[in-house]
């Protein structure tokens, strides 16, 4: 029986799956959230991430082994404590500040022989530069020589089914060996495979790596779907055609840009670091961003010009956005290239209305009107544009029912009035 005590800090779409999987494997949990309303909603059974139903929390909270909390008042000491709080960019630049606040709540609570592990995307040397001194200051202790310390990136991809938290391998490492140990105990009791790297800086780039691999690869296809389509040839047969080869390609598809809080952001901690010690710009990750960040003004460029074959001026055109989310199936809004083409068409004076049956309203890009994505909404608008290919669409319906369709996605059947990116 496991009688061992985890601390997960951040109780966001990283740290509720990881807090709900260990409660699971055996493991006294405290979900420890600054944030009042979330962690209301947690302690009453509700939760707001897709992938992990309320039945989940309310059977944790039921086995008396899981608590959401906004302070760690009362509690002297814990075994593991993870780290999941996010990393975003200000000006450009890192924001290291929750994981500073972070790791100055946990320091207090650090005893001997205890493990911390960070798990939020960061740039290599933010575990041993700076967060070990924090933990250390805070506590009186020395990381490696009394606790244990390592990093541990997160693979969590909401929205898929198939590679979940505990059958996609985790990498894991630690400041020494006894602290890699310890950190692959931890994870090796809660997911199927973990992979050891010699360092946290390793562990650290792997998941940069990752993400960048990811960015710069759709920024390939996105450059090549405006030239493709200018030459009047279709990229999206080609990446089929292309996906046949068994060995060196990897699939990857155009679309409006990217979102959510990884691909617009963990690339630039790359090079940020880069640039911050060797005084060097990583070309690739500045051109990806470039592309990728351009995608949405192509999809108003496409739309001006589709509406211009109508007669029509964007101005006082009806125009229905289907999905405002980051990517399918999820609710995620965060960073999704819909509010750039929104803020977009709202500035050229469209009548802009938009659906998502995932994502809350209120949370729908400004200027837009909600509805549903009803045959009389589809042939009421002047254009129709597909952003996000939500398996809750029906796809005969708007093909059926709409005037015009920009599928940014390439998820429609073919249709005389409907065209891809
Ligand atoms: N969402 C993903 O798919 C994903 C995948 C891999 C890695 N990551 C990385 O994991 C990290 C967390 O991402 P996320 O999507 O879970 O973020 P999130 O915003 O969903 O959750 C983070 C939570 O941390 C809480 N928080 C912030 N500061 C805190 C503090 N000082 N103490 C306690 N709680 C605090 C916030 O209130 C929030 O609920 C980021 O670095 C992100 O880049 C995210």
């Amino acid at each position: 029986m496991i009688t061992e005590t985890v601390i997960i800090v951040g109780q966001g779409y990283v740290g509720l799956p990881l807090a709900m999987r260990a409660v699971d494997a055996g493991y006294d949990v405290t979900g420890f959230d600054l944030d009042q309303p979330r962690v209301d909603a947690l302690a009453d059974g509700t939760s707001f991430v897709e992938d992990v139903p309320d039945a989940v929390v309310a059977a944790a909270l039921a086995s008396g082994r899981y608590r959401a909390v906004t302070s760690l008042k009362g509690i002297e000491r814990f075994d593991v404590a993870v780290i999941t709080v996010p990393t975003p960019l200000r000006d450009g630049a890192p924001d290291l500040s929750f994981i500073d606040d972070a790791g100055r709540a946990l320091a207090p609570l650090v005893t001997a022989g205890a493990t911390v592990v960070l798990e939020s995307t960061t740039y290599p040397g933010t575990t041993q530069e700076r967060l070990a001194p924090l933990l250390e200051a805070g506590s009186g202790l020395v990381a490696g020589a009394d606790f244990h310390l390592g990093y541990s990136p997160e693979r969590i991809d909401p929205g898929n089914p198939t590679w979940t938290l505990v059958n996609t391998p985790k990498v894991v490492s630690g400041i020494d060996a006894a602290s890699l140990a310890k950190v692959e105990a931890f994870y090796g009791s809660i997911v199927d495979t973990t992979v050891p790297v010699s360092s946290p800086k390793e562990a650290e780039l792997t998941k940069l790596l990752e993400n960048t691999f990811r960015h710069v690869n759709i920024a390939l296809v996105n450059e090549l779907a405006v030239f493709a389509h200018d030459l009047g040839i279709d990229l999206w047969e080609a990446i089929d055609a292309a996906s046949t080869k068994p060995f060196g390609y990897l699939r990857f598809t155009p679309g409006p840009g990217v979102g959510g809080h990884c691909l617009p952001v963990d690339p630039s901690y790359l090079s940020w670091e880069v640039r911050r010690t060797l005084g060097q710009s990583f070309r690739f990750v500045e051109l990806a961003n470039d592309v990728n960040d351009h995608m949405p003004d192509y999809v108003v460029q496409r739309l001006v010009l589709a509406l211009n074959e109508q007669r029509k001026s964007v101005r006082g055109a009806r125009i229905l956005l289907l999905g405002v989310s980051f990517k399918r199936n999820v609710g995620d809004w965060r960073e999704s290239p819909s509010h750039r083409v929104a803020n977009l068409l709202v500035e050229l004076g469209a009548d802009l209305v938009a659906a998502d049956p995932h994502v809350d309203p209120a949370r729908f890009p400004a200027g837009t009107a909600p509805v549903d994505a009803t045959a009389s909404e589809l042939a009421a608008a002047d254009a129709v544009v597909l952003l996000v290919d939500h398996d809750a669409f029906d796809r005969d319906l708007i093909v059926g029912e709409s005037r015009y369709v920009l599928d940014t996605r390439a998820w429609l059947p073919a249709a005389p009035h409907v065209e891809r990116l």
